[in-house]
């Protein structure tokens, strides 16, 4: 067996990978360790910023996203009772869109199988050989039988616990990490939101989070300690603490109902550099984790994917190997300013074990400059919608 790209992992980098190459007459195979309705089950992010919908779209894969997904011209922060709106569309003339993960996974897995590229599910224990010649390839084990393919490159897009960035031998890779003392509790809930566009709200009990994924389905998070599990948060004590952290306002327009979902996510700043070894590339969280409250996990993995898929294609159209020795440094550029930005909004918006009372009150006056300044409000606004790549 041989083909040209072999993808790990069939999460959104993954896929959307694989269509980009596809439409550019590249052959790739995508190998999954999950079955595909495990994949399709998990609940993850749901702002998309406009170079991420354009790459959605650039795949085939952006009808749906269009029709229903949510334009949002700007936030809300919430702190000390009191809302205060940050206006995206005013401040950089751009919006998000809040259309699902699951959704994007969904869509891009469609018009994969339309185009009968192959995916492999439930290919288990993938490994990586012979990166540093021309003739890498790849082996795993599927319904009791081992398979080898040859291939030109290899990506990994098999997330933070995935075996490529693994593979690289520990000398070649520089780390860094910061773990946070804290998780978000998340419930998805079939109830309208509390309000048209996202609230993340700052309160001395702890970070909540009122988002969406339609205008009939809830998103809600609660910042919440480490050694909790999902299982000991009954519906009924989720909305009670989502309640208490809340204005009055939004706590009369709060719908509550039975959860469809709930899960704890610990939340974790990592970047490995470089995003390359020989001819094995790492994109998304393969390469690098942001915690959500800047809303860039699925933002960089697309972004990482643009930059990879064009050099690619690069590649193969003109032999020209610029694009892909630029890869790790182009796209290490723009992570570490996502890195940066979703560990400030983490630090503003998060009741802090430990924090003296000297840092709260710093927080607090760093959130009331914001709330005052053009200037201050531009740069989240910027970063939020996305710097441009
Ligand atoms: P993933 O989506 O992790 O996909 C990797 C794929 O590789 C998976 O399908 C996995 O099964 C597969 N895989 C792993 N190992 C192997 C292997 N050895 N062989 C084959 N396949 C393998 N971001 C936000 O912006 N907002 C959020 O609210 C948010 N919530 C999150 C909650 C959780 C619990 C997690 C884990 C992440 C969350 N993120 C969030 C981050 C965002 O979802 C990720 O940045 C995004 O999924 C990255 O996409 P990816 O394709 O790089 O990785
Ligand atoms: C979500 O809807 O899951 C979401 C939205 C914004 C964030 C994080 C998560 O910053």
């Amino acid at each position: 067996m041989r083909t040209q790209v072999v993808i790990i992992g069939s999460g959104p980098a993954g896929l959307l990978l694989g269509q980009l190459l596809h439409r550019a007459g590249i052959d790739t195979i995508i190998l999954e360790q999950k079955p595909k309705d495990y994949v399709l089950g998990r609940i993850r992010a749901g702002v998309l910023e406009q170079g991420t919908v354009a790459l959605v779209e650039e795949a085939g894969a952006g009808v749906r996203m269009r029709h229903e997904g949510l334009v949002h011209d700007g936030t809300e922060i919430a702190f000390g009772g009191v809302r205060h709106r940050i206006d995206f569309q005013r401040l950089t003339g751009k919006s998000v869109l809040i259309y699902g993960q699951t959704e994007v996974t969904r869509d891009l897995m469609d018009v994969r199988e339309a185009s009968a590229a192959p995916t492999v599910y439930e290919a288990l224990d993938v490994s990586i050989h012979d990166v540093q010649t021309e003739n890498p390839k790849v082996r795993w084990c599927a319904d009791g039988k081992k398979f080898e393919i040859g291939c030109d490159y290899i990506v990994g897009c098999d997330g933070f616990h995935g075996v490529s960035r693994q593979t690289i031998p520990e000398n070649e890779l520089r780390t860094y990490e910061r773990i946070y003392p804290f998780g978000w509790l998340g419930i998805l809930v079939e109830k309208p939101p509390v309000s048209d566009e996202l609230i993340y709200v700052n309160h001395e009990r702890g970070f909540a989070l009122c988002s969406m994924r339609s205008m009939t389905r809830s998103r809600y998070y609660l910042q919440c300690s480490l050694d909790e599990h999902s299982e000991d948060w009954t519906d009924d004590k989720f909305w009670e603490e989502l309640t208490r952290r809340l204005d009055p306002e939004a706590v009369k327009k709060l719908q509550t109902g039975p959860s469809i979902e709930k899960s704890i996510a610990p939340l974790r700043s990592f970047v490995a550099e470089p995003m390359r070894f020989g001819r094995l590339f790492l994109a998304g969280d393969a390469a690098h984790i942001v915690p959500p409250t800047g809303a860039k996990g699925l933002n960089l993995a697309a972004s990482d994917v643009g930059y990879l898929s064009r050099a690619l294609i690069e590649r193969y159209k003109t032999n020209s190997d610029l694009g892909l020795d630029a890869y790790s440094q182009r796209a290490l550029a723009r992570i570490w300013k996502a890195e940066r930005f979703s560990w400030q909004m983490t630090n503003l918006l998060h009741l802090v074990p430990g924090a003296s009372g000297f840092d709260q009150k710093v927080q607090g006056a760093e959130l009331e400059y914001l709330f005052k300044s053009t200037a201050a409000q531009t740069a989240l606004a910027e970063n939020y919608v996305g710097l441009p790549y």
